[in-house]
């Protein structure tokens, strides 16, 4: 499985923005992730709507969009992704988890099912057929710079056995939250292989310099 490196944008220098793109596509970024949130399914906001309209147009990087909002089917559309992108959906925040994920792939882009800390991981059993991806939250949604919910690792190992046992190995495993090199080797002995990269990652110091070491000391090269 190709290991991706997703750059959590909510911890860019947003006034600079460009400069961190340009670090970005230099690095061979394989995707951004952009974290909504509507202040109610987490305590916090962050990007919105017109925000992705101008981050389409500013790179061809493919998104990674992480919905944490209420009753995603009524917002949906309001989305401008497509072929290419990626786009998780809670569990925890729809009836009508199947649809909301159908409706995903319907609009070209790979549906992943994401998983808060305590949620079991038998909820994705049912929409198996549905998904491109899994995402282990490995902090509770929210806030960049939280600690690790160590139960994770173990949660990582069991989405692996349970995609197996349903013949879907092609499913990607992803992981949010506390994603430090130590950590993620972790999550990649475990079956991760997309890392979304906050303040413990690679936004310290020289980014740059962090992404190379994070992709030597993690993926190997
Ligand atoms: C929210 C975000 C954060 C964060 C991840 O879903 O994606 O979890 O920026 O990186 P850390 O935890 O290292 O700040
Ligand atoms: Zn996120």
């Amino acid at each position: 499985m190709e290991m991706k490196l997703a750059p959590s944008v909510m911890c860019c220098d947003f006034i600079n923005l460009r400069k961190d793109l340009d670090i970005f596509e230099r690095q061979g970024i394989e995707l951004l992730h952009v974290d909504i949130m509507d202040g109610n399914f987490v305590p916090n906001f962050t990007l919105g709507v017109d925000f992705i309209k101008q981050l389409k147009k500013a790179t061809n990087i493919p998104l990674d969009i992480h919905l944490m909002v209420e009753q995603p089917e009524r917002t949906l559309d309001a989305f401008p992704f497509g072929e290419g992108d990626w786009v998780s959906i809670h569990v925890e925040s729809t009836k009508h988890l199947q649809r909301v994920l159908a409706k995903v792939k319907e609009k070209g882009a790979h549906p992943i099912v994401a998983l808060n800390p305590a949620t079991p991981l038998c909820m994705i059993e049912d929409v198996m057929d549905d998904i491109d991806g899994v995402l282990i939250m490995s902090v509770n949604p929210g806030f960049a710079g939280q600690k690790l919910v160590p139960h994770a690792i173990d949660k990582i190992a069991e989405t692996k056995k349970l995609l197996a046992k349903y013949g879907r190995e092609d499913v990607e495993i992803e992981v949010d939250g506390n994603v430090n090199p130590a950590n993620a080797i972790r999550m990649k002995n475990a079956g991760a292989n997309i890392f979304v990269v906050g303040t413990s990652g690679i936004f310290f110091g020289d980014m740059e310099a962090n992404i190379q070491s994070f992709r030597k000391e993690v993926f190997g090269g």
